[in-house]
């Protein structure tokens, strides 16, 4: 396996998966639950004030656990995926939907010779403060820069040669397509820039619906999995599934 390039210890700032918006609900539900738990006290009810108080204690768990899977939990997942890849370091990897870059990152301090290229259209409300320009701050800030590659792009059209990439990665893009036919246009352009034997592995909301494309866009070794608690985004029992598959070799 290769080593961990990039600086130790230095994390680049990823945002919030959703936006803002996603946790503007949070913040809503909180206030009510205050709220009504203030006028219940106010009012000598107690059953009411202690509900009030067990809602306001789930939604800040959901709210933490939110935060926890956006952030420290999606890069613990992934470091253990890629570490599973068992990646030599020349490597090309691609990752569509790669965002303000926190599996872009990952991936690219596992490579020495190889590039880990980042395809997007930015949109800021599937993550706050996305933008090209915060994807390039974190390869700077995570000592990869030499090896990272950023381009604008959608993921049902790749600007990209076929054949071109050992490793493509996806989290938490496709599902962002709203129509089912886009989604499968995404999918057939990974497998379309994957190499004879690459690997795919997409972790996202739809994955487990994603493998009949995969396998007749011709993938082979095709299977979903449920990943654990750390991508449950605030709902216990919500695990994102994975997709693995892989280009049968030339
Ligand atoms: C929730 S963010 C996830 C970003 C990153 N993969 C991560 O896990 O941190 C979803 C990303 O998908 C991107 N996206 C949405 N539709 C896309 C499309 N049609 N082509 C390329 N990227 C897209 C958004 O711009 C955004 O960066």
């Amino acid at each position: 396996m290769a080593g961990r390039g990039g600086r130790p210890g230095q994390h680049g700032r990823y945002g919030i998966d959703g936006g803002f918006a996603g946790l503007a609900v949070f913040g809503v539900a909180e206030a009510a639950l205050a709220g009504t738990a203030a006028w219940a006290g106010c009012h000598r009810r107690p059953a009411v004030a202690a509900l009030a108080g067990a809602g306001g204690t789930a939604v800040a768990g959901s709210a933490a656990s939110y935060l926890y899977s956006t952030g420290p939990g999606k890069r613990a997942v992934w470091a253990q995926l890629l570490d599973e890849l068992d990646l030599r370091g020349d490597e090309h990897v691609l990752d569509v939907g790669c965002g303000r870059g926190a599996v872009l990152m990952l991936a690219a301090r596992r490579l020495t010779a190889g590039r880990a290229v980042g395809a997007d259209i930015w949109r800021r409300r599937d993550q706050s403060g996305n933008s090209r320009a915060a994807a390039e701050r974190n390869a700077v800030a995570e000592g990869v820069r030499d090896r990272v590659e950023l381009v604008d792009a959608d993921a049902r059209d790749l600007p990209l040669a076929p054949a071109s990439f050992d490793v493509v990665v996806s989290s938490l893009a496709i599902s962002n397509i709203r129509d089912s036919g886009g989604r499968a246009r995404a999918l057939r352009e990974a497998v379309r820039v994957l190499r004879p034997g690459g690997r795919l592995r997409i972790v996202d909301d739809g994955a487990g619906r994603y493998a009949a494309v995969l396998r007749e866009a011709g993938c082979t070794s095709v299977t979903v999995r449920q990943l654990g608690w750390r991508t449950w985004y605030g709902v216990p029992g919500h695990h994102l599934p994975l997709v693995a598959a892989a280009r049968p070799p030339g």
